[in-house]
């Protein structure tokens, strides 16, 4: 069938999915006691396994996105590998991770970035757990058959630079060392730390402009060059404000979002799905999505990891508002968590 080759649209086998906090919270934490890291290869994670895509541990066609599980004075050992990498810290208190020598500690709504190859360990210096969503282009390298991973002969990497040091050295994103070059490759900086990250979102609030579809939403970028923070994939935070309602629109790209604070629901082609804290909802490519927050009073903030970096290298990547109904959706069905 000629459609089979050139279909009229793209056709996501992913579907729009969302799974609650509690019931993940519940699972991870029986891992983190029942499964030791050597049993897990390296580390505990749970991967976000898209119903649609038979079997497989992906969220979407091109994102694998997990949430990972490291006990009290546990060491995540390093290794490294050609898929890029990112982690958005759910809870830490007193872990770390050691990207290539540079220890930086870990809080709640940490960004971190891991780049291609680069060694990394994780750790925990006391007895509180962590918890965070990894993020990483797996589905993407091994449809290309480029994957390479390897584990280094040490249980831990040295620590090479001063702690939090990348922070120390790029994390204001404005100033670049006099003596060194631009970076044009990945940002520098090893973590976009969340009080920086809210106090851009605080800015943003005050500025008074707002997207449509999105209300107030950043891009972590290289700040060195503008780019998105991987090249395969970007991550973003946004703030939708009190009884906010944004329109449609669809994309060529797949969206995974983590529900950071607040409470309120996205309709994704019909479908209404209701989130609140610590949930993660899925919008395959090209469905059409509007999101609203429900609450009269709080701001609900959203994480979230996209490929519309790799569409965009591509020339693949197009965008289109809903037309009818004033760009609102008409709501058939409520999601129950049955295919
Ligand atoms: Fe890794
Ligand atoms: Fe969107």
């Amino acid at each position: 069938m000629e459609q089979d080759v050139l279909p009229l649209q793209p056709t996501p086998a992913a579907v729009p999915w969302l799974w609650k906090w509690d019931e993940l919270y519940q699972l991870a934490a029986m891992a983190g006691k029942l499964i030791e890291l050597e049993d897990g290869g390296d580390r505990r994670a749970l991967g976000l396994s898209n119903p649609g895509l038979n079997g497989k541990p992906y969220a979407t066609e091109t994102l694998w996105m997990a949430l990972q599980w490291l006990n009290g004075k546990e060491i995540a050992p390093p290794h490294r590998h050609i898929a890029q990498a990112s982690r958005f810290i759910i809870q830490s208190e007193g872990s770390y991770s050691t990207v290539e020598g540079n220890r930086i500690f870990l809080e709640r709504g940490d960004f971190v970035l891991n780049p291609p190859l680069l060694w990394h360990d994780h750790g925990s210096i006391n007895n509180n757990h962590a918890i965070w969503l990894d993020a990483l282009d797996i589905p993407v390298t091994n449809y290309l058959n480029a994957n390479f991973f390897e584990s280094h002969y040490l249980d831990k990497q040295k620590v090479t630079k001063k702690i939090n040091a990348s922070v120390l050295k790029y994390g204001n994103g404005n100033y670049r060392p006099l003596w060194e070059d631009p970076i044009n490759e990945y940002p520098p900086v090893s973590v976009y730390k969340w009080k920086e990250t809210l106090k851009a979102l605080n800015g943003l609030k005050e500025a008074d402009e707002a997207c449509p579809y999105d209300d107030l939403a950043l891009e972590y970028v290289n700040s060195f060059n503008g780019n998105s923070s991987m090249k395969t994939f970007g991550a973003s935070i946004q703030l939708i404000r009190p009884k906010i309602h944004t329109k449609a629109h669809r994309h060529v790209s797949s969206n995974v979002y983590y529900i950071f604070e607040g409470s309120g629901y996205s309709v994704i082609d019909g479908v209404r799905f209701n989130w609140s804290e610590g949930d993660f909802l899925v919008i395959p490519t090209w469905a059409y999505h509007e999101h609203c927050n429900t609450s009269e009073s709080t701001d609900a903030i959203l994480f979230s990891v996209s490929d519309r970096p790799l569409m965009q290298a591509m020339d693949k990547y197009r965008q289109e508002p809903l037309k009818e109904n004033d760009g609102h959706q008409i709501v058939h069905s409520v999601f129950t968590g049955n295919l």
